[in-house]
């Protein structure tokens, strides 16, 4: 099985997912510059995977400073903080990730000890960090997993937009973690893929990483979706989410919208499955979600060929919002919540919600 995200002596592994599916090609990112460009050029993408990358990135850079005083070390990671929360603005996880590296950093730097100790011991307390956050984000996709199973028929055709697997994620994945679950529990459940334009995560991801461990799964164009719905060969969608708000609105990749819109319609559930990292208590609605808008030539070309009129205007939000009211359940690892979202969601934060 593929790794998507490991730390290494030589600095952070990751798959390059802009060459799948032709090519399993990894990449290794050097300092945290290189983490940065990973991110923000899609080598590593989905929500919990940039999270990864971001922590990863800052213990790479912090480990490399040349610092010697706290001060200068302090003055360091706000500069890697920056240049990894500057890359994309729509996953949460990624601010998450960097507010909990900053909390480790900052305990570190308030403990009782030399200078030089303490930058020792904030230097190998912030790679222990990253690796961990990895470790537990495998735990938590195999808990979502869990807990959406128990969502799914015995026997059933489910439909999933972008990549919200193994790649997406540590491992496992949200979205399809869930359906990996149901087959470990014996249930048959076959996939259909959205392909995902403009960036193709369904066709290249989705469709790689489900072939990979030989679960049942037919690609289809993003406009084929009703079409499937309405002639009763689906019986639920599925999607992973980039940022959640108080009141359950979900921002995930272009095209979601649609598909929930599309199940209602048909009265197909529309579940989003994702870890509480996704969540954002301080956003109310939706409408507040920063939507990343990508380069339009991602629109105009695939893979590098052009498939529009030359300097034909065209517009790439990579992610849209659908409102809770869409949104049959939200399966998390601390359990499943359904409307009102504003209280479900809340109760699953007993300590108080750190995504932003
Ligand atoms: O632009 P991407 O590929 O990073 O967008 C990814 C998605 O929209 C995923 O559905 C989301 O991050 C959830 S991944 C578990």
């Amino acid at each position: 099985m593929f790794k998507t995200i490991e730390w290494t002596a030589q600095g952070v592994l990751m798959i390059d997912q802009r060459r799948l599916p032709a090519s399993e090609t990894y990449v290794t990112c050097h300092n945290y510059g290189e983490v940065a460009e990973a991110i923000q050029n899609m080598t590593i993408r989905g929500a919990p995977a940039i999270g990864v990358a971001a922590a990863m990135g800052v213990a790479l850079g912090v480990k490399d400073s040349p610092a010697n005083a706290a001060s200068g070390l302090r003055a360091e990671f706000e500069t890697i903080a920056a240049a990894i929360s500057s890359t994309r603005p729509t996953a949460v996880n990624l601010f998450w990730a960097v507010g909990r590296m900053r909390r480790v950093f900052e305990e570190t730097m308030e403990m009782e000890a030399p200078e030089a100790a303490k930058i020792r011991a904030a230097k190998e307390r912030l790679v222990e960090e990253a690796q961990l956050i990895l470790a537990e984000d495998i735990a938590i996709n195999k808990a979502i997993g869990k807990n959406g199973a128990a969502l799914l028929n015995e026997s059933m055709t489910v439909l999933t937009h972008c990549n919200a697997g193994a790649l997406a994620t540590g491992g496992y994945g949200t979205a399809l973690g869930v359906i990996r679950a149901g087959i470990a529990e014996g249930k048959q459940i076959r996939v259909f893929a959205d392909e995902t334009r403009p960036f193709l995560q369904g066709a290249r991801l989705t469709a790689w990483e489900l072939a990979q461990d030989g679960i049942p799964v037919t690609l289809i164009t993003d406009n084929m979706a009703g079409h499937f719905m309405k002639q009763g060969t689906l019986q639920a969608a599925i999607v992973g989410a980039d940022r959640i708000a108080a009141n359950g609105d979900v921002a995930n990749k272009i095209g979601t919208y649609s598909v929930a819109v599309l199940a209602r319609e048909n009265n197909i559930p529309f579940y989003v499955a994702a870890p509480l990292s996704t969540i954002d208590l301080s956003l109310s609605s939706g409408d507040q979600i920063p939507i990343e808008e990508r380069a339009a030539n991602e629109v105009t070309h695939l893979s590098g060929v052009p498939i529009a009129p030359g300097n034909i205007e065209a517009r790439h939000p990579a992610f849209d919002v659908t409102p809770h009211r869409y949104v049959n359940a939200i399966i998390t690892e601390g359990g499943v919540a359904r409307e009102p979202y504003t209280e479900s969601l809340k109760a699953l934060f007993p300590y108080g919600n750190t995504s932003s």
